[in-house]
């Protein structure tokens, strides 16, 4: 019980990793805000995790709703300890056939919505003087650049950047930011970047995916569960003293 009485918020919690995190904070003794633009979704993920978990519908593009679900783990809670930023999308394409209506988009939802949630996070856990944790989640895609995948990779660049800045800046009110840097991981997002693959490389559906797990140092792709024990350790009393860092949990592939 290493998060016994936190309050969470996790966003784009109502499958995939977010789910995995949410899962994990509750058997820890969190409470935890499934808060996602798919409020049926998270409705029924909170349902399935028992009464510790409640459903937010939130959007992490929009300045009204961040607030709004701020307010609601506030009114619900008493206040908000922990923040993941999860929500994130996905998209590929050569640099020559890239749209300024997808990079608009991935910025969007995976930096503006990092960046803003992260602010609206620390602006509650400032007047409220007790500190805080707040874990974004970036990508191995953030540490290096990708032939199709220009742009979610410089998303999960300025995730790791914006991670830096903030931690840097926010431990003076106790509020550690750090960040999880995942691999190669089984879900609904994997599945839309193997039919991408598939169009772009002319590949079978499926087969990027193999590809890829086979070529993880552990022997297979990550499951939501993997990134668990990071997402807690991080908000956990352990990582008092942890800053402005992001930790790879990706089976090796980083290394490799
Ligand atoms: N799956 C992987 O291989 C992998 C690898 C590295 C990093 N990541 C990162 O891990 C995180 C979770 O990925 P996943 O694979 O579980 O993705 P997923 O697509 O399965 O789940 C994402 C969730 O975010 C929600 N969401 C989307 N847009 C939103 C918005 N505007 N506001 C609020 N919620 C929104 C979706 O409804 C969904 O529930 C993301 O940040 C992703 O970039 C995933």
């Amino acid at each position: 019980m290493r998060l016994r009485g936190k309050s969470a918020l996790i966003t784009g919690s109502a499958r995939g990793i977010g789910r995995a995190f949410a899962e994990a904070y509750v058997r820890e003794g969190a409470t935890v805000a499934i808060a996602d633009i798919d409020l049926e979704a998270a409705q029924a993920t909170a349902k399935a995790i028992g009464p510790a978990a409640y459903a937010i519908r939130l959007d992490v593009t929009d300045q009204s709703s961040i607030e709004a679900a701020v307010k609601a783990v506030e009114a619900k809670t008493g206040g908000l300890d922990v923040l993941i930023n999860n929500a994130a999308i996905f998209d590929l394409a050569p640099i020559a056939e890239i749209t300024r209506a997808s990079y608009e988009k991935l910025f969007s939802v995976n930096v503006a919505g990092t960046l803003f949630m992260l602010q609206a996070a620390a602006r509650s856990m400032i007047a409220r003087g007790k500190g805080g944790r707040i874990i974004n989640i970036a990508s191995q895609a953030g540490r290096r650049g990708e032939p199709l995948v220009a742009v979610y990779c410089a998303t999960k660049a300025a995730v790791i950047s914006l991670t830096q800045s903030a931690g840097l800046d926010l431990i003076k009110h106790r509020i550690n930011v750090n960040g999880i840097a995942p691999g190669v991981v089984d879900s609904d997002m994997w599945d839309q970047v193997d039919a991408l693959f598939a169009k772009y490389e002319n590949r079978p559906k499926g087969e990027k995916k193999r590809l890829v797990g086979e070529g993880v140092p552990y022997g297979r792709m990550g499951k939501p569960e993997d990134l668990a024990g990071m997402a807690v350790f991080l908000a956990s009393d352990e990582a008092e003293y942890i800053v402005a860092q992001t930790y790879n949990v990706d089976g090796g592939q980083w290394m490799s």
